[in-house]
């Protein structure tokens, strides 16, 4: 089929930049639910292709509709980034280059590049020097090869070779993770063999941080290899474990610390809130994302090990058609479950060299500052109870009076309303017996006004809802 290629990717580009230039004002909500559309796209497998031209305008068509403006100054579901332009322009060359970056000697660029990004991540999340980082996906990934990385070596430890015997006939590995810590970290257990279930949960205080004296009473019931899984930002309230005593009490049992900072790792890069990971750098193994607060695209998460050569031994696979390894090279697929891939460290190299440290400085403070502004606001109004201590860039919100499913229909009302008005976008969760809405900031587009307007629409929907009770 014959196409102009000049005439297609411009036209890519320019409906890129028109869609993200109506962000500011189209930012709370799809203009087009799901079901419908499904509906809209509900079509057999064409037996036959089509212009690429005529592709791309028709993905436009269709898509742009059923979109979320996350990439909007409005967004505060998740703790999702926003993909800063910069990085989707690199994103956009990463796909146009078309490199498989697995291997270091058939792609010189997207490996040395990833090389660099990776030192330039120790260094701004100042972890130990020579830590080896991961490009993986996500936050879950990342959980899971940081734990697979525990897990060769406290069975090597004992004796015991997982990575080439598997964990049948294993000594029993003992997993303590505190009681609030998030969803991926189960999933990331899951993956790899340990369970779910099969943990040790240890009590939290009312913010979501690890207990130490619960964590000093459990870990000693256990023999045997153990890891403990801490925290750097609590999904709901951004709250911190308390580090240096988790890892003073880990360690002296031998266990395996690591930390799931999917976003909260970040603080690390700014000198006001560095002293929240206070002794955070004597884990053994920290996750973080790219597309969280450092505004590279979709998918980009950072599996951080301080013993690379463990980390290594958890990934590396070996295949007789794969070039050679020599001393001292850094191969992209030996930290990383995958072997083919996206050269995942070219945004996170773009994105590093448009903030650079001051940058990521400032763009989380100025986050966190919006939290307080909207804490400062809605907290002013009559009903209205902020539920956590706004340290970083999250504030949960609880609605009404009267007990707590009282206050959960209200709050489910209001997150409703707020959605449905679409100014902004805000979710909700369960949190200590009660229902929450959640507000996470973390777009680089967001400005003081977007708090404000947004934190209006929250407080007129409150109003209507208790208007309507
Ligand atoms: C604390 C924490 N851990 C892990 C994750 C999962 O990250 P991802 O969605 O990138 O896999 C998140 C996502 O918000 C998170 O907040």
């Amino acid at each position: 089929m014959t196409y102009d290629l000049r005439h297609l990717l411009g036209r890519a580009v320019e409906h890129a930049a028109t869609y993200r230039q109506s962000l500011t004002e189209n930012s709370g909500k799809p203009q087009v639910g799901y079901y419908d559309m499904r509906a809209a796209l509900a079509a057999p497998l064409p037996d036959t292709g089509s212009a690429p031209e005529a592709v791309l305008e028709e993905l436009v068509r269709v898509a742009e509709p059923g979109l979320m403006p996350m990439a909007g100054p409005r967004f505060f579901g998740f703790v999702i980034g926003a993909s800063h332009p910069a990085g989707v322009a690199a994103d956009w060359m990463v796909s146009a280059w078309g490199q498989n970056a697995g291997y270091h000697t058939p792609t010189p660029a997207a490996a040395a590049m990833e090389e660099i990004a990776e030192g330039w991540l120790v260094d701004i999340l100042d972890l130990p020097q020579g830590s080896s980082v991961g490009f993986v996906t996500g936050a879950t990934v990342a959980n899971a090869v940081g734990l697979s990385a525990a897990r060769t070596k406290v069975l090597l430890d004992a004796g015991w070779d997982v990575d080439a015997d598997g964990l049948f006939g294993a000594p029993e590995v003992t997993v303590l993770v505190g009681d609030d810590a998030h969803s991926s970290v189960f999933s990331a257990l899951q993956m790899i063999g340990f369970g779910y279930r099969r943990v040790t949960r240890i009590a939290t205080d009312g913010q979501g941080r690890m207990r130490p004296d619960s964590l000093a009473a459990e870990i000693g019931k256990a023999s045997g290899p153990k890891i403990v899984i801490a925290q750097a930002g609590q999904i709901n309230t951004g709250a911190y474990d308390p580090f240096g005593e988790i890892v003073e009490i880990a360690h002296a049992h031998q266990a395996w610390v690591h930390v799931d900072g999917a976003f909260g790792l970040w603080a690390r890069a700014t000198p006001e809130l560095k002293h929240l990971t206070e002794s955070i750098e004597g884990a053994d193994s920290w996750v973080t994302d790219g597309h969280k607060w450092l505004q590279v695209p979709y998918d980009s998460g950072f599996a951080i090990v301080r013993d690379r050569e463990v980390h290594q031994r958890a990934m590396t696979q070996w295949g007789s058609y794969l070039p050679s390894i020599n001393q001292g090279d850094r191969v992209p697929s030996a930290f990383v479950p995958e072997l083919s891939r996206r050269a995942r460290g070219m945004p996170v190299w773009a994105m590093l060299k448009t903030l650079g440290r001051s940058g990521v400085a400032e763009l989380v403070d100025r986050h966190c500052g919006f939290a307080k502004q909207f804490a400062a606001r809605l907290g002013a109004e009559p009903d209205i109870r902020i539920m956590n201590e706004v340290t970083i860039n999250q504030v949960i919100v609880n609605f009404g009076e009267g007990d707590a499913a009282v206050r959960k229909a209200a709050t489910e009302a209001v997150i409703a309303r707020v959605q449905q008005d679409g100014v902004c976008f805000v979710g909700g969760a369960a949190w200590k017996g009660d229902w929450v809405m959640r507000i996470s900031v973390s777009s680089g587009e967001t400005t003081a006004d977007d708090v404000d307007m947004s934190a209006d629409a929250i407080i007129s929907a409150w109003r209507t809802v208790r208007a309507n009770r």
